[in-house]
């Protein structure tokens, strides 16, 4: 399912507005019980399902449906910016920043059901759910060359554009890989 093109226009032109955002998201019809109908199912591997709603250039919408207490890796989301949508659950958002060559965790934030969050350039988060959440992800433009952080083999992985937040199991996924100094 995809979203009309003009929706995806007031949605660019409304891109700093995030309640305005959310009225056009409403007005069309896809308010948070048409969005759980299109994502009710969690992955069974992976933290979240993804469902894109807008692969345009210029506005990446994705749907998470996530799994309980399934922890997605550090990413960021290159140049690109947006907002977050939170649904059904609480979250739990972690943030990092380098230091020393390393990549620290500096900040838990808790976002209720029903609040949003502002995603900024070049940040690096990550996020879970106790229950099974609901996330809408919108990025301005879209999302190229997302980064993931692996803390554990120390390495940072450019992902192919069909994965999400976590380290790909399929190597065709991985676009460039970097390894962390030692
Ligand atoms: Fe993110």
């Amino acid at each position: 399912m995809k979203l009309e093109p003009k929706l995806l226009r007031a949605l660019v032109a409304n891109q700093k507005d995030p309640e305005g955002i959310w009225s056009l998201f409403c007005e069309a019809g896809m308010d948070a019980a048409r969005l759980r109908e299109l994502n009710s199912v969690a992955d069974s591997v992976t933290p979240y399902s993804r469902v894109i709603l807008s692969g345009d250039s210029e506005c990446e919408i994705m749907l998470a449906r996530w799994a309980p207490e399934r922890i997605c890796a550090p990413h960021d989301h290159g140049t690109s910016a947006g907002w977050v949508f939170y649904f059904d659950q609480e979250f739990e958002e972690y943030a990092y920043k380098w230091r020393d060559d390393e990549l620290v965790q500096h900040a838990t934030h808790r976002h209720l059901p029903g609040s949003y969050t502002q995603v900024v350039k070049n940040e690096i988060h990550s996020c879970k759910t106790s229950g099974s959440g609901m996330s809408l992800h919108i990025y301005f433009p879209r999302i190229e060359k997302m980064r993931v952080y692996d803390l554990e083999r120390r390495r940072t992985l450019v992902v192919s554009d069909n994965c999400g937040a976590w380290i790909p199991r399929q190597p065709e996924q991985v676009v460039k890989e970097t390894a962390w100094k030692q």
